[in-house]
């Protein structure tokens, strides 16, 4: 009885000050909320290595649902001044990190972790992506502003190669203007 009560409180204390630092720190979707730029991508898909010179920044909104899942909401400017928009909800699974959606517009499977998240500044995403018999997998470097200390670039860069990206195929996005946020949608 006295042991587990002071078992308790050195627990408690524990909370109180920061003697929990080596414990690690649970994921926190809410603080994920919230504007992302999209700084940097890597993936060998055909697709990406012919157009990765002209790819710019774009943006995703992180928007948790009340049932744990994830409503990803995504804006590219274009150069006619038009955005290309696109949505997913993105169904929670066992892992807090691990999210899984189906993308109408690309008719593929997705299967997202967020591998890394200092949420006030970066995230590391990865996702595997499926269609058919054909699958390969995409980084995302996630940033809170447009910029992206030169750390941070090594970090993705070294990140991605980890994820089996060739290092050319690793790129820091060009800066873009950014497109109107668009009125919150009810549901
Ligand atoms: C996400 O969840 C909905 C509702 O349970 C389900 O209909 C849908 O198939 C799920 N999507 C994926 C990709 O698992
Ligand atoms: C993607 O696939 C690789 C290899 O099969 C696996 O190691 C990795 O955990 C998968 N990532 C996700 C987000 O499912
Ligand atoms: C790079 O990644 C390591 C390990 O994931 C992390 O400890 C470190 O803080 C990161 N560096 C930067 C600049 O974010």
């Amino acid at each position: 009885m006295g042991r587990t009560l002071l078992r308790t409180l050195a627990v408690l204390l524990c909370v109180l000050t920061t003697c929990a630092d080596d414990t690690p720190k649970a994921f926190n979707l809410e603080k994920m909320a919230g504007r992302w730029f999209r700084v940097g991508m890597a993936t060998n898909a055909e697709w990406f290595v012919k157009n990765k010179a002209d790819m710019k920044m774009g943006t995703t909104v992180f928007a948790p649902t009340a049932e744990g899942n994830l409503e990803l909401s995504s804006a590219i400017l274009k150069d006619d001044g038009t955005c290309w928009r696109y949505s997913n909800l993105a169904n929670k699974t066992d892992n807090p990190q691990r999210f899984v959606y189906h993308s109408k517009m690309w008719n593929n499977n997705n299967d997202m972790l967020i591998v890394e998240a200092v949420y006030d500044d970066y995230a590391l995403i990865s996702t595997n992506k499926t269609k058919g018999s054909e699958s390969y997998v995409t980084t995302e470097l996630l940033s809170r502003t447009q910029e992206a200390r030169v750390a941070l670039q090594q970090n993705f860069t070294q990140f991605s190669v980890l994820s089996g990206v060739l290092p050319e195929n690793t790129v820091i996005l060009a800066k873009n203007d950014e497109c109107p946020e668009e009125p919150a949608v009810d549901q």
